[in-house]
């Protein structure tokens, strides 16, 4: 944990996401939307933000790959697809981090194959200066500067899931 730095803690977080949470009460008061939690990164993020939402809702996780080691590799992969309709439905895209914008891209050109009444694209992190987006991620809870951050579900190979808050390495700590 040495290695670490914290850059968002669990305490900020937390607050964070109930303000998501009523700003998504708000949109959906007369809807049951259903979030579509992105793995395995999200899964963090989901469960805290759903346990923080009021109205009725439905919820379904999608599995993707797209990021090998600290660097992306360009491409997008579906390992797992949802098992709801959602043709007609409200939907609440849950992503972690956005960095390229690939996979949000990926996702959101998916989902609007299907004809969802609405799409809400939701990250927990994003990364403004290399995103390329010509469209809005419509809720963002915290931008962040081009580094890797790991913590609250986001991994480097697969580890550091566990921990509670949002760390980048020390300066001079070359390998995890
Ligand atoms: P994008 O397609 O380049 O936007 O990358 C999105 C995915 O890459 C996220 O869902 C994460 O799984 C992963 N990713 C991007 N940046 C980071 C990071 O700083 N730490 C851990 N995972 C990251």
């Amino acid at each position: 944990m040495d290695k670490f730095e914290l850059l968002i803690s669990p305490d900020k977080i937390a607050s964070r996401i109930k303000e998501i949470a009523s700003e998504l009460d708000e949109k959906f008061q007369n809807e049951v939307p259903i979030f579509i939690g992105i793995l395995n990164g999200s899964f963090m993020f989901m469960a805290d933000l759903l346990r923080q939402i009021s109205v009725d809702c439905e919820m379904d996780f999608i599995k993707l790959s797209s990021y090998h080691g600290s660097a992306s590799s360009g491409t997008v992969r579906l390992l797992k697809d949802i098992s709801a309709d959602i043709t007609g439905r409200h939907v609440v895209i849950v992503e972690d981090i956005v960095d390229s914008g690939l996979t949000i891209r990926f996702i959101k050109e998916r989902m609007a194959e299907a004809d969802p009444a609405s799409l809400t694209l939701v990250s927990l992190l994003l990364k403004p200066e290399l995103a390329k987006l010509d469209f809005p991620i419509d809720i963002v809870g915290f931008e962040i500067s081009p580094e890797f951050v790991v913590g609250y579900g986001l991994d480097y190979d697969q580890k550091f899931r566990n921990f509670d808050g949002i760390y980048r390495l020390k300066e001079g700590s070359a390998d995890f």
